[in-house]
């Protein structure tokens, strides 16, 4: 049988939300549920990739015998461990939520309720994608989501140029059925070469199948 198209690449996936502790019982996080990324996971899997999946807090997993999970919980956990893997990494897909912001200083005990407003200084978390962007290798493929609720083309093909990505996947909370939590998803890919390619509302497996296959494209161009 001819070789799956991904047999020798060692993929970096990453997933879900990240949360940033405010205190030992809260946190600051978004609606991602993990959905999307693994099934770009598990597609890349069937494609014959090895998969290293860093996956944020969410009750999703998956059993895929390709991919290794490894659990996250904060942005800069999701850095660490990707930072890892990168040096040996032929690609990797950023379908996490990351959190942009976290806390400047984590209470060690439950901050007790008062009469006045209660201010929680915030920092910005590591930008993930961006620091790989910025030493990425000749033979190394990037490419990142782009999740917007307005000016979503804009936004995206500004963050394709800032982090170096060879391609953005464009989704927008703007759409029916798309983004968070759903099934479904309806995305835009833009590549490095200014190449859109639009897409009706499909499932996330479906969605994934459609990204794998552009990498595979990239690759070869
Ligand atoms: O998980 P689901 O419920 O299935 O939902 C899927 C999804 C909507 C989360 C997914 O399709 C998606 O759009 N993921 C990216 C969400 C996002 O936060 O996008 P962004 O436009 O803020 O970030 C741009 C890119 O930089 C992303 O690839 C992100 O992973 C990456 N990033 C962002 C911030 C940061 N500190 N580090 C990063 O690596």
């Amino acid at each position: 049988a001819a070789p799956q198209p991904l047999h020798d690449k060692i993929v970096v996936v990453t997933a879900g939300p990240t949360i940033e502790h405010i205190d030992p019982v809260r946190y600051i996080s978004n609606h991602s549920s993990g959905k999307m990324g693994i099934a770009v996971a598990e597609a890349l899997a069937d494609a014959g990739a090895r998969v290293k999946l860093i996956l944020g807090p969410t009750s999703r997993q998956t059993t895929h015998t390709g991919i290794e999970t490894i659990r996250v919980q904060t942005a800069q956990e999701m850095f660490d461990q990707v930072m890892k893997i990168y040096p040996i990494a032929n690609i990797v897909v950023a379908a996490a939520a990351v959190a942009d912001y976290r806390p400047v200083n984590v209470a060690g005990k439950k901050i007790k309720k008062g009469e006045a407003q209660l201010h929680i200084d915030l920092e910005k978390t590591p930008d993930i994608l961006r620091t790989l962007g910025d030493s990425k290798g000749p033979q190394q493929l990037l490419i990142g989501f782009s999740l917007e609720t307005n000016n979503e083309k804009e936004y995206a093909l500004k963050k394709l140029r800032e982090k170096h990505l060879d391609m953005i996947v464009m989704n927008s909370l703007a759409d029916a059925g798309a983004g968070f939590n759903y099934d479904t998803n309806k995305v835009t890919l833009f590549d490095r070469d200014g190449k859109e390619s639009n897409f009706p509302l499909k499932s996330k497996q479906a969605v994934a199948q459609d990204i794998v296959s552009a990498i595979i494209e990239l690759q070869h161009a």
